[in-house]
């Protein structure tokens, strides 16, 4: 089945990539793009300012840019991919919504709405069943579907692995981020070149807040929130692509490195098309996983872990992930062949 896709916010950092990822696709063909106004009217390959380094696909490239509004988006378009700047998406995606599009986001509007399905298909895609409680409260066709901060989708799916087997209490994480995670205009040469940063707006609470939403438990017609205490720091450094982060838990069980080895390694990835074969790979080497020998495995959508040790109260480890593929287009992609697989498109 082919599934007809549209981009908001196309031309950025997150929008090349979904058109990387979405072209070509077993299931979706994209068929509208969108972006400011200032793009709108011109052929996509004039205003993106193509920054991977695979061609642009011929398909796109001669697609006129469209305004992003509902009414610029052809009515037979299935499914929509949001990479807008948050403030903007807050007001445009549920307008999309109200006319009856699915939009699957990576703004960080929305996330933690009671509501909202905010996803990662291999650790809790059966809360997207709340899309329901969604149509009923706001009276939306469409739906609205999220996937977390790119921060916090790399470092849940080894805790929803530990948390199966031996009862997280407690997570405390600093993370070393890269710049693409800012977007293209986001931090210039001069501030992080032989640098570091030790602060990201409003990265810490995102981390702290959407973490225990994916971990919590769905009934049927609320989320139940994960009961953990998650500390998080964030730091930017000068990588291109690849958030690394170091983890400290506390767990109820007690729990060895051999143990946590094998609940990661064992944990299930799904049979969606962008889902790695094994989501979590181990490294044994303690000085892996590192951003630019690891952020590529399986297409750059599975999650690294390496430095295991046991600690007083449970365990610490590193994790990374490819913080826009797996961290954000990927991670709407993947909501969108799930969205597929359960029915809603
Ligand atoms: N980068 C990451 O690793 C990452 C990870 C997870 C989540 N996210 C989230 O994904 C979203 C996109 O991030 P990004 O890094 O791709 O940003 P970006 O590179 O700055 O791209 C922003 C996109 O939005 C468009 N846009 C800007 N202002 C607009 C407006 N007023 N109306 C309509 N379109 C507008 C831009 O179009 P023009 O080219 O015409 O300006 C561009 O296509 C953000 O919400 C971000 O927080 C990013």
């Amino acid at each position: 089945m082919t599934v007809r896709a549209g981009i908001l916010g196309a031309t950025g950092a997150v929008g090349q990539r979904l058109i990387q990822l979405l072209d070509p696709h077993p299931n979706f063909e994209i068929v509208a793009l969108t972006a400011s106004e200032s793009s709108a009217g011109n052929q996509y390959r004039d205003v993106a300012k193509w920054r991977i380094d695979t061609p642009i696909p011929e398909s796109v490239a001669d697609i006129t840019v469209g305004k992003t509004a509902p009414e610029a988006v052809p009515d037979d378009v299935d499914i929509i991919f949001s990479s807008l700047p948050s403030g903007i998406g807050e007001t445009v995606e549920p307008q999309f919504c109200e006319e009856g599009y699915i939009v699957s986001s990576n703004s960080s509007n929305h996330r933690t709405d009671d509501d909202v399905p905010l996803t990662i298909p291999e650790v809790n895609g059966d809360h997207l069943g709340i899309i329901e409680v969604q149509r009923e409260n706001r009276g939306w066709d469409g739906a609205l579907v999220k996937n977390p901060n790119c921060s916090t989708i790399t470092m849940v799916p080894p805790l929803a692995a530990l948390d199966a087997a031996f009862d997280i209490d407690r997570v405390t994480v600093s993370t070393l981020q890269a710049v693409s995670g800012a977007g293209y205009d986001g931090v210039s040469s001069m501030e992080i070149i032989d640098n570091a940063i030790p602060h990201i707006g409003g990265e810490e609470a995102k981390m702290e807040t959407e973490s225990k939403k994916l971990l919590g438990s769905f009934d049927g017609s609320t989320i139940d929130w994960h009961g953990a205490r998650v500390d998080a720091s964030c730091n930017r450094i000068p990588t291109l692509d690849g958030h690394l982060e170091n983890v400290w838990i506390d767990t109820a069980e007690s729990v060895t490195v051999e143990e946590a080895t094998e609940a990661l390694e064992s944990y299930p990835s799904s049979p969606l098309p962008s889902s790695p074969e094994q989501l979590i790979h181990v490294f044994e080497q303690p000085e892996r996983p590192q951003p630019r020998l690891d952020r590529n495995r399986e297409n750059g959508m599975s999650i690294s872990v390496g430095g295991l040790q046991e600690t007083k109260g449970g365990l610490q480890f590193n994790c990374l992930a490819h913080n826009t593929m797996r961290g954000a287009a990927g991670a709407s992609v993947l909501n969108g062949e799930l969205l597929l697989e359960e029915g809603y498109l």
